[in-house]
């Protein structure tokens, strides 16, 4: 029996670690294409040649989200090498938190840029594709802090919260095309993440934190499988998800 996976071609951005590339490599081994995009080619060609030398369809683009044209170069890539792009999973992020009085603003604008405007991006370049088709799913990538602010983390939360307003907008625009949406927001999952945090206090707590609580990266790669696989008629609009430990 077909898993809904099996044989969609899926652009994932942000491929080349962590939860992208987790996901790559699950949705791979459910028989699904995979388009991989992110900065460092060197490691999207890497997994590429290992899915294929798998017996699995993969694609490597070097693409930076904040260039809407490279957004929309990945997209139309795997359009034109697989005929359609049945998902579009924007997960390309940054998070390096610090506190607003110190001032970090090149890394707001950065955070800005990647997490939120690179997600529109996404939206933008896959939406005329999947209208054509009357079908497709747009996954993008929350997180906790999509739903909780604290302390020294105000502008990831925003651009986080930005995501889930995003996705709800969106949610209600694409019902006459057929096309599914659904936000995922983490919790603490190991990956590269906390590496983006420059502040040495704040980098000093979060590794610790990561440490003691995050989960496998294969956590958010099974939900996306979950989303993808139902039945074509149900829309799985939010998952949010946490290492059981984990509190806040
Ligand atoms: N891990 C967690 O605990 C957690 C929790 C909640 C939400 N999230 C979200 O999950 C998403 C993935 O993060 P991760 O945890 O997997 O961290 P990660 O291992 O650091 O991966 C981040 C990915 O984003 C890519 N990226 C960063 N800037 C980019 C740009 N300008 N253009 C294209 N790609 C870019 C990186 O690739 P290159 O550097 O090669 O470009 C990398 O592949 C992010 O949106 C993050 O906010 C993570």
């Amino acid at each position: 029996m077909s898993n809904n996976i099996e044989g969609k071609v899926v652009v994932i951005t942000g491929a080349s670690s962590g939860l992208g590339e987790a996901t790559a490599r699950h949705l791979s081994e459910e028989r699904a294409t995979v388009v991989l995009g992110a900065r460092r080619a060197d490691r999207l060609r890497f997994l590429a040649g290992e899915l294929t030398g798998r017996g699995g369809k993969a694609l490597a683009m070097a693409t930076d989200v904040t260039q809407r044209d490279q957004v929309k170069r990945l997209v139309d890539a795997a359009v034109q090498t697989y005929g359609r792009v049945d998902v579009m999973i924007n997960n390309a992020g940054l998070m390096p938190q610090s506190p607003l009085e110190r001032l970090r603003i090149d890394e707001w604008d950065r955070m800005i840029d990647v997490n939120i405007k690179g997600v529109l991006y996404g939206i933008a370049a896959a939406l005329p594709h999947m209208k054509q088709q009357k079908s497709g799913h747009i996954i993008n990538v929350s997180s906790v802090a999509g739903h909780k602010v604290h302390a020294g983390g105000a502008v990831y939360a925003a651009t986080k919260h930005a995501v889930l307003a995003l996705s709800e907008g969106l949610r209600q625009e694409v019902k006459p095309y057929n096309i599914r949406t659904t936000v995922i927001s983490p919790g603490a999952v190991a990956t590269e993440l906390p590496d983006s945090i420059s502040e040495p206090d704040v980098a000093e707590s979060f590794h610790k934190f990561y440490e003691d609580f995050a989960i496998p990266a294969d956590s958010f790669a099974r939900a996306v499988a979950f989303a993808i696989s139902q039945p074509d008629e149900v829309d799985i609009n939010e998952i949010l998800f946490r290492p059981t430990r984990q509190e806040l």
